[in-house]
C-alpha cells in the first residue's frame, strides 16, 4: 500500500517525515524507478505522470496544488479518486496575494507607479473603501477565505459561484444571470475559479463590457480563463483602469508580450499561492485516514463538474 511522491524532493522530505510519524504502516517513496508499481495505492503529483496505467492498483491521485485542470481528468482511470489540495498554507498565501492586489488597485498603485516614472507628483481621486465594490468569482476554499480577509477593510463585497451560497457580509450570486448582476457592481473583480470547460475564456471582451467604467481585475485563477487581447483592448480604451495578473496562457509569458511593460498591468509569475509542505502533508495524512475509515477525502473532485 505504497504512497508515491512525485514532486520536488525538498517538499518530499517533509512529507516523508509526516508519513513516518503519522502513518508508519504506509510505505512512502519518492523513487518511482525502484518500486513495485502494483503496490502503489496513493500518488501525489502536479501533473499526471507518464504511463499512469502502470499503477494498476492506484486508488487516489492527489494533486499537489489546489487546481486539478493540469491532470486532464479524462487521462485518469474512472476508478481512481482525484483529490485537490485543501490546506491552510495555500489559503493563507492566497489571502495575502489578493489583499495585496485589491489594496494596490483600490489605492491606485498602477497610476502612482506610472506617475513616479514620469516624475509627476499629483493626487489621484481616492474613493473610500466603503464605496468600493469588490466581486469575487469562485466561492470555494480560496474565494471564501479572501472575502473573509477583505471584510475588515469595509469594502462592499459580492461573490459568484455555480450553486447558491450564503456568506455573512457578502452578497452572493450564482449562475449566468447572477454573473451579470455581480459584474455590474464590481469595481474590482477577482477571479478565483477553477479551469473547466465552462470557465475557459470567461474573462473576455463581453465580460469586461459588463463591468463598471474604470473597474480593475485581479486574475489568480488559471491562465486560459483570460483573453489577453480583450484585456489589453479594455485597458487601452480606458474602460478598465488596471489589472494584476498572476496566471497567463502560456506560462511563462513569452518575452515581448504586451503585459510585460504595460503601465496598467502588474504581472507576477504564478506565485499567488504555493502549497506549504508541512500543512499539506498533514492534510494528505488526514485524508488517507478518512479514506481508510470509509469517508470521502476532503477536496474530492467531482469529475462531472471538473473541479
Ligand atoms: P474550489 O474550492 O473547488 O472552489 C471553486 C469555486 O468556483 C466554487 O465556489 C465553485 O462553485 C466555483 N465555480 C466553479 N465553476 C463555476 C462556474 N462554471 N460558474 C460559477 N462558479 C463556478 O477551488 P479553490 O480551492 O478555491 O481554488 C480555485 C482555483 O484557484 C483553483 O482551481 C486554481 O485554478 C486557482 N489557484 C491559483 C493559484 C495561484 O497561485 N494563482 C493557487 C491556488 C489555486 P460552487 O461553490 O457552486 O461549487
Ligand atoms: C496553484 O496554482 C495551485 O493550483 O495550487
Amino acid at each position: 500500500m505504497t504512497f508515491l511522491f512525485n514532486s520536488d524532493p525538498r517538499r518530499g522530505a517533509i512529507f516523508a517525515d509526516a508519513f513516518a510519524r503519522e502513518l508508519p504502516d504506509v510505505p512512502f517513496t519518492m523513487d518511482a524507478a525502484a518500486i513495485d508499481t502494483d503496490a502503489v495505492r496513493y500518488l501525489i503529483s502536479w501533473a499526471v505522470p507518464d504511463n499512469l496505467d502502470r499503477y494498476r492498483n492506484l486508488e487516489i491521485l492527489f494533486s499537489i496544488g489546489a487546481g486539478v485542470d493540469q491532470f486532464h481528468l479524462d487521462a485518469v482511470p474512472v476508478n481512481v479518486k482525484i483529490v485537490r489540495m485543501v490546506e491552510e498554507g495555500i489559503v493563507r498565501m492566497m489571502q495575502e496575494y489578493v489583499m495585496l492586489a485589491v489594496l494596490a488597485l483600490h489605492r491606485n498603485l498602477p497610476g502612482y507607479l506610472a506617475q513616479q516614472r514620469a516624475g509627476e507628483w499629483a493626487d489621484i481621486a481616492q474613493p473610500q473603501a466603503g464605496s468600493r465594490r469588490v466581486g469575487v468569482l469562485g466561492l470555494g476554499q480560496l474565494g471564501q477565505a479572501v472575502l473573509d480577509r477583505l471584510k475588515p477593510f469595509g469594502f462592499q463585497l459580492a461573490g459568484w459561484s455555480r450553486s447558491p451560497r450564503q456568506i455573512a457580509g457578502v452578497t452572493c450570486h450564482h449562475g449566468e444571470l447572477g454573473l451579470d448582476e455581480m459584474l455590474a457592481v464590481s469595481d474590482i473583480l477577482v477571479c478565483l475559479l477553477p479551469l473547466t470547460g465552462e470557465t475557459r475564456g470567461l474573462l473576455d471582451a463581453g465580460l469586461f463590457t459588463k463591468l463598471p467604467e474604470g473597474a480593475a481585475l485581479v486574475h489568480t485563477g488559471r491562465g486560459p480563463q483570460l483573453d489577453h487581447e480583450a484585456l489589453l483592448a479594455a485597458l487601452d480604451s480606458g474602460h478598465l483602469s488596471a489589472a494584476m495578473v498572476d496566471v497567463t496562457d502560456p506560462e511563462p509569458l513569452p518575452s515581448g508580450h504586451p503585459f510585460w511593460l504595460h503601465p496598467k498591468v502588474i504581472l507576477t509569475p504564478h506565485v499567488a499561492s504555493v502549497t506549504q509542505p508541512v500543512t499539506a502533508a498533514q492534510a494528505v495524512v488526514e485524508n488517507i485516514r478518512r479514506y481508510r475509515a470509509g469517508l470521502d477525502p476532503i477536496g474530492l473532485v467531482d469529475r462531472s463538474r471538473g473541479y
